[in-house]
Formats: C-alpha cells, structure tokens, sequence
C-alpha cells in the first residue's frame, strides 16, 4: 500500500474523512501526540489500527470526539466526569468511564469501560467534525516504539501500513493525554499528562496516582490500565535518568560517559555547557519544553547509533510527573537519585 503524506488542507481532510468513513486507517494530529484513527464502533476497521501497529489485543484504545455530545451510546457520562469535561476539553485528558454496547469489545480490548478524549489541536477537531464518527486512536507508533510528535516520524513507523498520513506539524505537548479513571470514588490518574493531578483535584475535590505509574508493575501485580504491562518508548540504547541536585547529576553523568559506547548525554539546555566537549543534546529548559522533544531525542538517539544514553530528569512535579513517567519506561525504570 502507498502511503500518502498531506498537509492539512479542505481537500486532504475531505479524503480522510471518506477513509475513516470507508472503514479505512488514517493518521492525524493532536496536541498530544499523532494518533492512528478508524471508526471506533466499526469493529473490521478498529482491527486494522491493532494490524498497522502490531499492537498486543489486550491493549484498549482511546475513543475520540469533537464533543461530548457525541459520547451518547459510547459511555455513561456521569456527573464528575460532565465537570472535568467543562474544565479540561477539549484538551490531554482521557476519561474512562463506563462503556455502552454500541462500541465493540475489540475497541475496548474487553473491558467493560472506555476511555474518551476531545482533543483540541483545531486539526483532529476539523476532521473529527468532517467524518461525524467517534474515532478510536492510539498513538500512531509501531508497538514498542516512542510515540510519534510529527507527520515524519509517523511515516517512519507506518510508511506501507496505512493509505494517509495528515501534517499538522509538530505535537504541542509531545506525551500523551492524561489517563484518568473515573468508575471508581475518586479520579486516579493511571497514566500522568499534561492535566496533572493537581488540576484535576482542583475541580474534582480529590485524584490519587496508581502506584504503578513510578514504578515496574510487581510480579502478579493487577495492571489498572493494559498499556503499563507493555514495554513502552524503549530506545535501543541503555538508558539512565538521573535527577537531583544539577553539580551532583553532572558528576555523577560525567563518571559514567564512556565515549566507547557511542555516549549521548541529555541534559537541561541550561546545563549543556557543564560538560566538557562530551557529546550532549539538549531536552529543553522547562518539563514543558522536555515534554515537547523527549520522544523525538529518543527517536533521534536510535539514529545515531547510540548505545548509552544519560538523561538529566525533572523532580516529579506538575507536568514533570508525565516526563518522568516516559524516561523511567525508556530507561527500564534506571533512575539514579543523587
Ligand atoms: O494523547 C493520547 O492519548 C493519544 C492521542 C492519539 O490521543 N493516544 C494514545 O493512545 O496515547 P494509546 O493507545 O497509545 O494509549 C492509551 C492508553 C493505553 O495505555 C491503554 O492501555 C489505556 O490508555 N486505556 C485505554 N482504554 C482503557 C481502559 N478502558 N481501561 C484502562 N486503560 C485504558
Ligand atoms: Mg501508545
């Protein structure tokens, strides 16, 4: 299959409403990440998204709407999840929530809610509204592979798989949208975004974080949410994150850098200086700016080669939260604390 790749124009977004109307798979953008869309209550056409990505079955998707309007027959809106909706979307925050008969088991992977998002890059709204459909979209990576931030990494992953691609540029945020479970008392955030914790309490009165968002699962440990028990943004290279006090963190970065091993240091754009003529790319200034560039310096880390990778962390703040929850999986949960 060819793959086409178009910027977003009434006429691409015309031909990828047809697609998604046809059953077919068409990659978009959000602010996010790229999500790989089909109609998400057309069972034969949600089975392809899990064929281009080779994605394990038991890994539910999110549902997609260009209002909450359209979440009638998809779940059971209820009254905390109605306010979050007023406050945060359209917006990163993915909502599970009791599903509906009308979406099929394979959209859910069998369980019995579904996660429902409104994102708000105008891009994916545009065509949201051009196909009228609920659609289901998982980041547009190959499993196992960092989550795409542009049209060119989408092409890298999907080129052959899937008939279009639509450019929109590069992802805002760069990590994907808030997981929160809201079928039980209190909202627990099982994967952290850009809409922290604090946010959410803030309108919800309370959010607690799984335990697992930090840590590896423990062996025979429930995973509250599928994509946790499966590997995630794992660059060839090993990869340690290091967080603490910036002179300890260089110290400690400088006495493991071996240049043998093809070394790259990930360091805070304020620190590339610190170095000394060892081989350093910056992960931004801010979590913010780390969110935006961290799965395309991971991406970029493959392409080099790269057989070590030392990465400077944030302390678990805010949206730091979401950029350590990503580093700790990319490094296999190797986090030095100095
Ligand atoms: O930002 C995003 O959420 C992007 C864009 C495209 O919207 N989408 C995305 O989808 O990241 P995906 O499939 O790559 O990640 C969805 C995560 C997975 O870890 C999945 O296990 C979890 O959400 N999830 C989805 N539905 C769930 C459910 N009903 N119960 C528990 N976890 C669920
Ligand atoms: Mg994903």
């Amino acid at each position: 299959m060819d793959t086409l790749c178009l910027p977003v124009t009434v006429d691409s977004l015309k031909m990828a409403a047809e697609l998604l109307q046809q059953g077919q798979v068409v990659a978009f953008p959000t602010e996010t990440v790229y999500g790989l869309g089909a109609h998400a209550l057309d069972g034969a056409a949600v089975q392809k998204i899990f064929d281009a990505k080779e994605r394990p079955a038991d890994n539910p998707l999110i549902v997609h709407v260009a209002e909450p309007a359209q979440l009638t027959g998809i779940c059971r809106v209820n009254e905390m999840a109605r306010k979050l909706m007023d406050a945060y979307w359209p917006g990163p925050l993915t909502m599970l929530l009791p599903k509906e008969d009308n979406v099929p088991d394979i959209t859910t992977a069998g369980l019995p809610s579904v996660g429902v998002r409104c994102p708000r890059h105008p891009d994916a709204l545009a065509l949201l509204r051009a196909c009228n459909l609920p659609i289901a979209a998982p980041s547009a990576n190959r499993s196992g592979r960092p989550s795409p931030t542009s049209a060119a990494h989408v092409y890298e992953d999907m080129q052959g798989r899937i008939p279009l691609i639509l450019d929109g540029g590069s992802s805002d945020v760069g990590v994907e949208s808030t997981v929160l479970d809201l079928t039980g008392e209190i909202p627990c955030v099982l994967r952290p975004g850009a809409i922290t914790p604090e946010m959410i309490a803030a309108i919800a009165g309370d959010c607690t974080v799984a335990g697992s968002v930090m840590r590896p699962l423990r062996e025979g440990e429930h995973a509250p949410s599928p994509g946790m028990k499966h590997r995630h943004y794992a660059p060839k290279a090993k990869m340690t994150v290091f967080v603490g006090e910036d002179e300890k963190v260089i110290a400690e970065i400088i006495s493991r850098y071996d240049a043998n091993e093809n070394a790259c240091i990930l360091a805070h754009t304020q620190l590339m200086g610190a170095f000394g003529g060892r081989r350093v790319i910056s992960l931004g200034a801010t979590p913010e700016e780390t969110a935006h560039l961290l799965f395309q310096r991971l991406r970029e880390m493959d392409e080099a080669g790269c057989q070590l990778i030392l990465a400077q962390g944030w302390e678990e703040k805010g949206v730091a939260l979401a950029v350590m929850n990503r580093m700790a999986r990319a490094a296999a949960f190797d986090i030095v604390r100095v």
